[in-house]
Order: structure tokens, then sequence, then C-alpha cells
């Protein structure tokens, strides 16, 4: 008891307790909107995509040299061109399993509504600057 006594500090005290409220008076700034568009998907995409897919989508976020199979170069048009759009969904909806790919892809169906997720797959198809063939 002591010793979480000692550390605690009202510095980060105050920081968290304000980022609680925030995101409960600015629910905007955590939740993705509802409306399908270029511009949610791709705040979607900058939040949770990033730290493994990289910022450009070229699969080198700064975890991605701890998984194997790397993540996916969203900007490959070659492999991309391949995917239908109900592919990419039903690997960002239920994750790699769901795709029979690697299990260090995350399911996000629980994080993103369909509408999100329509609105990731419009941000990905501008990385690869292509659609299904
Ligand atoms: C924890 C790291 C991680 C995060 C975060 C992550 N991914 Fe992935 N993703 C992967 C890995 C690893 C693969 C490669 C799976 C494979 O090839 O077996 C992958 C594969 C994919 C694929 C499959 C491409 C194909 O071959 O069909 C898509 C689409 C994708 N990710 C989209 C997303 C989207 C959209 C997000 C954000 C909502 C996201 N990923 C977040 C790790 C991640």
């Amino acid at each position: 008891m002591r010793a979480i006594y000692r550390n605690y500090n009202p510095v980060i005290n105050v920081i968290s307790t304000l980022l609680i409220f925030s995101s409960v008076i600015f629910p905007s700034l955590l939740q993705a909107e509802e409306t399908l568009s270029l511009n949610n998907g791709q705040k979607s995409y900058r939040w949770y995509c990033t730290p493994c897919h990289g910022v450009k989508g070229d699969g080198k976020g700064f975890n991605a040299q701890n998984l194997d199979p790397r993540p996916t170069n969203h900007a490959d048009t070659m492999l991309m061109e391949k995917r239908t759009d109900d592919d990419l969904f039903n690997v960002i909806q239920g994750g790699g399993k769901a795709a029979g790919k690697s299990t260090l892809m995350p399911p996000w169906g629980k994080t993103f509504s369909k509408v999100q997720i329509d609105s990731l797959i419009l941000y990905l198809r501008t990385l690869c600057n292509c659609q299904k063939l």
C-alpha cells in the first residue's frame, strides 16, 4: 500500500482525468464517425492501422519489425487489385484468422461498424490506387 501511495503522481492523475472527461465531452476525438467517407476512413486508418501498416500503407509501421509475416503493403497495386472489396471487408472485420491469414492481423469487427469498415476500404483503394481487376 505504502509503495503505491508513494508512487502516486498528481500530474498523471490530472492528465488522465482530463483525458477521460474530454473523451466524454468530445467523443468524436476517439470514435470513428458513422458516415461513409474517405476522410473518415483515413482518420481511422491513421489511428488504428498505421502502427503496423505504416503511415503510407507500405507495411512499414513501427510495429512491423516485430511481426512475421510482415503487415501487408497496402500500396502494392499488384497485390491489392487481386482483392475484392468483400475480401478486404472480411479480413478487416474478422482479422487474419477469418481470411486464412496471420492472426497478427487483428479483427476489427468490434471496433468498427460496417460503414466505418467501408470507409476504411475507400481509403485502402486510394493507397493502392486500384480497384479489383
Ligand atoms: C498489430 C498489427 C496490425 C494492425 C494494427 C493492423 N494490421 Fe492489417 N495486417 C497485419 C498483418 C501482420 C497482416 C498480414 C497477414 C498475412 O499476410 O498473413 C495484415 C493484413 C491486412 C490485410 C490483408 C491484405 C490481404 O492480403 O488481403 C488488410 C486488408 C489489412 N491488414 C487491413 C488493416 C486495417 C484496415 C487495419 C486498421 C483498422 C489493420 N490492418 C491493422 C497486421 C496489422
